[in-house]
């Protein structure tokens, strides 16, 4: 039984960088941009909401009204208005509602997730922390947050949850 837990860990952890929880199970994260292998801290997934998502690739956030709520704050807070609009339904950058999306995978919360994390190539940056703005490490959101915000897009569209 140990074993086998540890062939496969081993396997799915790959993609993450060490450091984190070691029995955590890891879900693999490719960028958006080329389906490369996604390099995220374990350790930066710290809220028992963030930890279910690595394990799982759900969001538990989803339908939550207090994560909806710090959501659209965050979604102001980054900015994500002044492309995508007050609610996600689109401006310069495309409407966030689906369930049509320029990129098929932002359909689930772990494609979301990658896209908002590590950007697009034609003309979403990424947000992750980290990786916002080269010269300061401590900018950019925390794999909950992300989480946070995924709700409130998600809000607009209940037919759409991303944990299908
Ligand atoms: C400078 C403008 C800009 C900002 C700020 C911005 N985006 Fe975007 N976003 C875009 C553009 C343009 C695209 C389309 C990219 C493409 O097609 O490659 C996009 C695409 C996306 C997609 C994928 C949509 C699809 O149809 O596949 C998601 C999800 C997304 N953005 C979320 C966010 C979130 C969340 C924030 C804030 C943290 C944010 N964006 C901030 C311009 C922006």
């Amino acid at each position: 039984m140990f074993a086998c837990i540890s062939c496969s860990k081993e396997d799915k952890n790959a993609n993450n960088v060490s450091g984190g929880d070691q029995n955590l199970p890891a879900i693999a994260f490719i960028a958006t941009q080329d389906g490369s292998p996604l390099l995220i801290n374990n350790s930066l997934f710290d809220t028992p909401a963030a930890k279910e998502f690595l394990a799982t690739g759900k969001n538990p956030y989803i339908g939550n009204a207090e994560a909806i709520e710090s959501g659209k704050k965050l979604f102001q807070l980054y900015s994500c208005t002044q492309c995508h609009g007050g609610d996600a339904q689109g401006q310069t950058g495309p409407n966030l509602h689906g369930p049509d999306f320029h990129y098929a995978k932002n359909a689930t919360n772990k494609g979301m997730f990658e896209t908002i994390w590590h950007g697009t190539n034609g003309g979403m940056g990424a947000k992750g922390l980290g990786l916002m703005d080269p010269t300061d490490p401590s900018n950019g959101l925390k794999p909950d947050e992300i989480l946070k915000i995924e709700s409130w897009i998600r809000s607009h569209n209940p037919k759409l949850t991303g944990n299908e």
